[in-house]
Formats: structure tokens, C-alpha cells, sequence
């Protein structure tokens, strides 16, 4: 059933509900003239990654025809709740979001399924128990992220004797993809005593994060011998701290990061960094036929996982003039 009707009157409400009154893009309706509604509710602009994944969902918006209004949360939790409340009080058709933190969800998707309006995860997963609070999670496997990052590290390390020292840069603590490819990365590299997890923050996902956390695991940690930056923005700050103490990043230090970006691919085709692992931000496609189906009452797969590769410095090199984001 379509609400498209009420739209207009739930909006100032839900404006004054939200304090938004447009300038940054919040509650700014950005797609096409469709008989479908879609509430998106963004983490941020916290990375490249994200004003990618941003992009993604606008365009594929656009292009299907689908009604978007989009809300940027300044990666705080209590922002994503309010946006999601004035979802449902605009009587949206379908809310999707990509949750800041894994917990703390269930009584505003509570109120969505009471007002029955269908919820997708985007990206991030939440850890409720009940899944009957959303239809669907569509994003990429974060914890087999972080292993891949381990077995390449344990592969690239095989001659190494003595003792490795690693820091690791976290993202967004509570976050999905920081709990995830912290413990992916553990759970691998735990096979190997010769590893040290000398020290481990986070960085926020962010460039200035990754950049302050690194120069003080480098004012107190006479030796590192490899940072693990749970995504590229992190790994680009801590690349100009290393500099900037004097070291060669990629040589002195390995970096690994998460994402592939064209700027984290920039540094990995200089050397810079040693291997990334992918994650993809492209997702609006696969949203909006989600979103299609679940209006439509189809049947969606409770879980959809998005395909992903690694690039050590010469697949970047390979792979950059072609890099889409
Ligand atoms: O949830 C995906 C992560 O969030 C990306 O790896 C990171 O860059 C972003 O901020």
C-alpha cells in the first residue's frame, strides 16, 4: 500500500520533530517522481567510503524511480532514531538505514513494524535477537573482511622470526564493521604467537582519527612493525603521522586497510599501503530492487552479501584507472 498522500503533511512535522531544516541534505527528498517512498537514514559523510555509498543510493534512487528521503546522522545513534520516527511519521512505504552502532535498535524498529513499514538493513547489521524487526540485511561480510587481512598478513610475515607488533586503528566503536573485522583479524592471527596486538583504538573512521591515534601508538610504542586500519580514511591518516615521525609507510611500517577507495588505491599503487581488502559501498542497486520487491510483497533473502576482492600494491595499480569510487 502506497502513503504517498500523507507524505507532505507528515514532513513538517517531521522537520520540526528532527530540528532539520534543510541546508546539509537532511530530510532533503533527492529522487525520483515514483509511487514508492524509501526513508533512508545515513551514518554520516565519515569517509570516502561513505560519500560513495551516499552517491550510490541517490543515483539508484533516481534511476528507479523511487522517492528518497535521505537523512545524514552525523554518526549519532540518537540522530538515526529521530530520522527513523519521522520515516514513520511521514508514512514512508519502506525505512532503510545503515545502523552507527549494532545495539539499541529494537524499540524504534518496534514502532516501524506497528505502523507497518517494512525495514531494510543497509551495510551495517544490528544485534537484536527478534528478526522480525527487518526484512532483510544487504551488505558485506565484515568479520570474513578482517580474516582477510590476517591470512594475507600471516603469508606476507612467513620469514619473520622474532616478534610482530602490530596496532590496530578501530572504526566507530559499537559499529558492526569495527566488532567485525576486529575479531576476524583476532580469531586468524591468534594461530601465530609471533603476532603482538602491542596497542588498539579507535580512530572513528575517520582521516583526522586514524591520524591523532597513530601518532600517539607511535610517541609510545618504540616498535611497529605493521598498522591494521579497519578502513582506508584510517590508514591515509596514519600514513601522513608516519611521515611526519619520520618513517616510510608501506616500507618501515606495513599497512593493511579495509575499503579500496581511489584514495586508500592511490597509496596502495604508491606503496604506501600493502593490501587492502575491498568493501563495496555500490549498494543502491541492489536497495532499490529490494525495496521494489518488499512493496511489491515479495519474498526477499534474509540476508544478502556483497561480493568483495583484495588488492595488494600491484593489483592497485592495475585496478585504479578503472576505480569507480
Ligand atoms: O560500514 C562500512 C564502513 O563505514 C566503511 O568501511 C568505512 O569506511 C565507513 O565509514
Amino acid at each position: 500500500m502506497f502513503k504517498k498522500s500523507l507524505v507532505a503533511v507528515g514532513l513538517a512535522a517531521a522537520l520540526a520533530l528532527t530540528g532539520c531544516g534543510g541546508g546539509t541534505g537532511d530530510n532533503a527528498g533527492s529522487g525520483g517522481s515514483g509511487d514508492i517512498t524509501l526513508g533512508f537514514a545515513q551514518v554520516g559523510a565519515e569517509s570516502g567510503w561513505r560519500t560513495a555509498n551516499t552517491k550510490s543510493v541517490q543515483d539508484s534512487a533516481k534511476e528507479a524511480g523511487i522517492d528518497l528521503k535521505f537523512s545524514d546522522a552525523q554518526q549519532k545513534q540518537e540522530n538515526q532514531i529521530k530520522a527513523i520516527r519521522s520515516y514513520i511519521q511521514q508514512k514512508v512505504d519502506v525505512i532503510a538505514f545503515s545502523p552507527v552502532v549494532e545495539s539499541g535498535w529494537d524499540t524504534v524498529l518496534k514502532e516501524a513494524k506497528d505502523a507497518e513499514i517494512p525495514v531494510i538493513l543497509t551495510d551495517r547489521a544490528i544485534d537484536s535477537p527478534d528478526k522480525t524487526l527487518y526484512k532483510t540485511f544487504l551488505g558485506s561480510d565484515f568479520v570474513l573482511e578482517g580474516e582477510k587481512a590476517a591470512e594475507w598478513l600471516i603469508k606476507d610475515q612467513e620469514a619473520a622470526t622474532g616478534d610482530v607488533n602490530i596496532v590496530e586503528l578501530q572504526g566507530t566503536t559499537g559499529a558492526a564493521p569495527a566488532n567485525d573485522r576486529m575479531s576476524g583479524f583476532a580469531d586468524v592471527i591468534k594461530a601465530e604467537p609471533k603476532f603482538k596486538m602491542i596497542a588498539s583504538q579507535t580512530g572513528d573512521f575517520t582521516r583526522s582519527g586514524g591520524k591523532q591515534v597513530m601518532e600517539a601508538f607511535l610517541k609510545s610504542n618504540p616498535t611497529i612493525d605493521v598498522v591494521y586500519a579497519h578502513n582506508d580514511d584510517m590508514a591515509l591518516g596514519a600514513i601522513e603521522a608516519i611521515e611526519a615521525a619520520g618513517k616510510v609507510p608501506g616500507k618501515d611500517i606495513t599497512i593493511i586497510s579495509v575499503d579500496a577507495t581511489k584514495d586508500g588505491m592511490t597509496a596502495a599503487a604508491d606503496g604506501k599501503i600493502n593490501f587492502i581488502v575491498e568493501c563495496n559501498p555500490l549498494l543502491g542497486d541492489q536497495l532499490m530492487d529490494l525495496t521494489k520487491k518488499v512493496v511489491a510483497g515479495e519474498t526477499v533473502p534474509e540476508r544478502v552479501v556483497t561480493e568483495e576482492t583484495t588488492f595488494d600494491s600491484e593489483q592497485a595499480k592495475a585496478a585504479l584507472p578503472e576505480r569507480e569510487y
